[in-house]
C-alpha cells in the first residue's frame, strides 16, 4: 500500500459549467474537482488550504468509512471544526475498499457551490475484480442552479419558505447546455448549441467497437434524482456503492444522490455512428432539459452527431419502473450476510413540518440544528453543556397516518443524537409520509457515514413491524450500501453493525433537505474513539475546554 499526496486549494472562481458564467467552488483553479485514483488499502494525504475570502470549508469522502478516523470524516460540526479562510488542515485517512465514490463540501450547502469531485478505488496491488473489462470511464453527475447558494440558503430559511424550485441544469463531469441542446434536431422547440466553451463542451467518450468499459457514474447532486440510458446500449450493473452485485441487465439505470454504480457496457453497436448518453429526472416533475455526453465510437469523429434521438428517461412518475430497478439490487455471492436479528430497532418518521412560520424537514417530529461545537469533541470531552440531555426518540405514533399531511404541523429544532453501543446490531426503518401538501410525497435518499448497511428491504404505506413487514425483509441476499432511498408514502429498512467508534451524520443526501434539518447523528462508542487530533476540535466548546487542560 502506498502513501498518496494531494495538495489543494480551495477558493471561489468564475466558470461557465452550463455555458452562463458564474461562481463556484472549485480545487486548484479546477472544477469539477480533480480526481483522486488509489488502491485499496493505500493512505491519501490531501492537505487543504481554505482559500475562500469569508467561509470555512470541510471535505467528507463519501462511502469511505474511516475506520479508526472518525475525525476526518469531513462534516462541519459534526467531526470536524469548518477550517477557515487561510488555514489548512491536512485529512489522512485509508481507503480500505476498491469501489466508486467521491467526495464533496459538507458545510452549508456547499456541496451545490461544484464542491466536489470523484474518488476512484482500485482493488489492491495483485487482486482483481470479479469481472473483465477493456476500458473505463468516469461519469460525476450533478445538478446546478443560476442562483449562488447564499441566495439558496436565504430562500430556504425564509418565512414564508421560498422554494428553491428545480436546477437550471444538469451537469456530466461538470459540464451541461442551458437554455439550448446539442440534439436540437431531436427536441422539438430547442435551439441547436452553438459552438460551446470548452468549460460546458459536452462529455465524450472515447471507445473502440467491440470491447467491453466500465462505465462508473455517481451523483451528487443538489436535489435532482436521475435516470442514465444509452442510446441502443444495454448495461449490466456490478456494483453500488463501493460493494459488489449480483450482475444483472438494465436498459437505464436510476441514481439518487449519494449513489454511484458500475456498468458493464459492451460497443456492440453500428460502429459507424456515434450514441448519446442521456441523464434526466426522476421523481419531481422535470424542468430541466436532459444532460447529454457523446459516445465515441473510434475512430469516428467526436463531433459527429448520433445518428439515433437521445434515449428517453422514463416517465418522472414512473415509481413502479423506478422500485423495479432498486429491488433487483442483490449483493454478489460472497459478500457478507446481515446478523440474522438485530439489537435494537430504530423507527425514523420523516415528515415536513413548520417552525416559526419556517418550512422544516423533520424525524420524529424534530429537525436537526447543528451545534457551534462539533458532536465528536463534546462527546468525546464528556461536555454536558453542548448538548440537550434527553434523547431523541426511537420510533413514532402507531396511529400517525401518513396518507395525509401532519396533523400536528409544528416541529422543534434538536441535536438528534442517538447513542449507540459498541458493536451492536442496529436496524434502521426509515418511514416516508405525506409532506405539508395534500397528495405529495417525495424521494429521499439516505445516506449513512462511517458505515454500509444492508439494506434489507422496502414496503407500501405505514411499517407495523408486523409478522407481514418482517415477511418484506430479506436476509439472504440484501445489498451493502451506503445510500438507499425511501419511495413515496412507503419504508425502507436498514441493519448495520456498530464496529465502527465515532459520531456518523445519517441523513437526507438532498441538499436543500439536510439544510432543512432532515438527518440525525449516530455517537457510536464514542469512548472507544481513539485520540481525536487537537485541529479537528479546537473550535467551540471544546476549544475552551482543551485550553483548560482537558485531553482528548
Ligand atoms: Cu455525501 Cu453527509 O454526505
Amino acid at each position: 500500500a502506498k502513501a498518496r499526496h494531494f495538495k489543494w486549494e480551495i477558493s471561489n472562481m468564475f466558470w461557465s459549467p452550463d455555458c452562463e458564467e458564474k461562481v463556484v467552488i472549485g480545487i486548484n483553479g479546477q472544477f469539477p474537482g480533480p480526481t483522486i485514483r488509489a488502491r485499496a488499502g493505500d493512505t491519501i494525504h490531501v492537505e487543504l488550504k481554505n482559500a475562500l475570502h469569508t467561509e470555512g470549508v470541510v471535505i467528507h469522502w463519501h462511502g469511505i468509512r474511516q475506520i479508526g478516523t472518525p475525525w476526518m470524516d469531513g462534516t462541519a460540526a459534526i467531526s470536524q471544526c469548518a477550517i477557515n479562510p487561510e488555514e489548512t488542515f491536512t485529512y489522512r485517512f485509508v481507503v480500505d475498499k476498491p469501489g466508486t465514490y467521491f467526495y464533496h463540501g459538507h458545510y452549508g450547502m456547499q456541496r451545490a457551490a461544484g464542491l466536489y469531485g470523484s474518488l476512484i478505488v482500485d482493488v489492491a496491488e495483485g487482486e482483481e475484480e470479479p469481472f473483465k473489462y477493456d476500458g473505463e470511464l468516469n461519469l460525476l453527475l450533478s445538478d446546478w442552479y443560476h442562483e449562488s447558494i447564499h441566495t439558496q440558503m436565504v430562500a430556504l430559511s425564509s418565512k414564508p419558505l421560498r422554494w428553491i424550485g428545480e436546477p437550471q441544469s444538469l451537469l456530466i463531469n461538470g459540464r451541461g447546455q442551458f437554455n439550448c441542446s446539442m440534439a436540437a434536431a431531436h427536441t422539438p422547440g430547442a435551439t441547436q448549441c452553438a459552438a460551446v466553451n470548452r468549460q460546458c463542451a459536452p462529455v465524450v467518450l472515447p471507445v473502440q467497437p467491440n470491447k467491453t468499459y466500465r462505465l462508473r457514474v455517481a451523483s451528487t447532486t443538489s436535489l435532482a434524482s436521475l435516470n442514465l440510458a444509452i442510446g441502443n446500449h444495454k448495461m449490466t450493473v456490478v456494483e453500488a456503492d463501493g460493494n459488489y452485485v449480483d450482475p444483472f441487465a438494465a436498459d437505464d439505470i436510476d441514481i439518487y444522490s449519494g449513489d454511484s454504480y458500475s456498468v458493464l457496457l459492451t460497443t456492440d453497436q453500428d460502429p459507424s455512428s456515434n450514441y448519446w448518453v442521456s441523464v434526466g429526472v426522476r421523481g419531481r416533475l422535470p424542468k430541466t432539459a436532459p444532460a447529454l455526453a457523446v459516445l465515441n465510437y473510434r475512430p469516428n469523429r467526436a463531433s459527429k452527431l448520433p445518428a439515433l434521438a437521445p434515449p428517453v428517461t422514463p416517465a418522472w412518475d414512473d415509481y413502479e419502473h423506478s422500485k423495479a430497478f432498486t429491488f433487483r439490487i442483490r449483493a454478489r455471492a460472497g459478500t457478507p450476510p446481515p446478523p440474522a436479528t438485530a439489537d435494537r430497532r430504530i423507527e425514523l418518521l420523516n415528515t415536513q413540518n413548520r417552525m416559526d412560520g419556517r418550512t422544516k424537514w423533520s424525524i420524529n417530529n424534530v429537525s436537526m440544528v447543528l451545534p457551534a461545537t462539533p458532536y465528536l469533541g463534546s462527546l468525546k470531552l464528556g461536555l454536558k453543556s453542548t448538548l440537550a440531555a434527553a434523547r431523541p426518540a426511537e420510533t413514532f405514533s402507531r396511529g400517525y397516518d401518513v396518507r395525509q399531511p401532519p396533523a400536528n404541523p409544528n416541529t422543534t429544532a434538536g441535536d438528534n443524537v442517538y447513542v449507540l453501543a459498541y458493536n451492536t446490531t442496529v436496524d434502521v426503518v426509515l418511514q416516508n409520509a405525506n409532506a405539508l401538501a395534500h397528495n405529495v410525497s417525495e424521494v429521499h435518499p439516505w445516506h449513512l457515514h462511517g458505515h454500509d448497511f444492508w439494506v434489507l428491504g422496502y414496503g407500501e404505506g405505514p411499517y407495523r413491524g408486523d409478522a407481514a413487514d418482517e415477511a418484506r425483509l430479506n436476509l439472504r441476499d440484501p445489498p451493502l450500501r451506503n445510500t438507499a432511498v425511501i419511495f413515496p408514502y412507503g419504508w425502507t429498512a436498514l441493519r448495520f453493525v456498530a464496529d465502527n467508534p465515532g459520531v456518523w451524520a445519517f441523513h437526507c443526501h438532498i441538499e436543500p433537505h439536510l439544510h432543512m434539518g432532515m438527518g440525525v447523528v449516530f455517537a457510536e462508542a464514542v469512548d472507544r474513539v481513539g485520540k481525536v487530533p487537537k485541529e479537528a476540535v479546537s473550535c467551540g466548546a471544546t476549544a475552551s475546554a482543551l485550553m483548560n487542560g482537558d485531553h482528548l
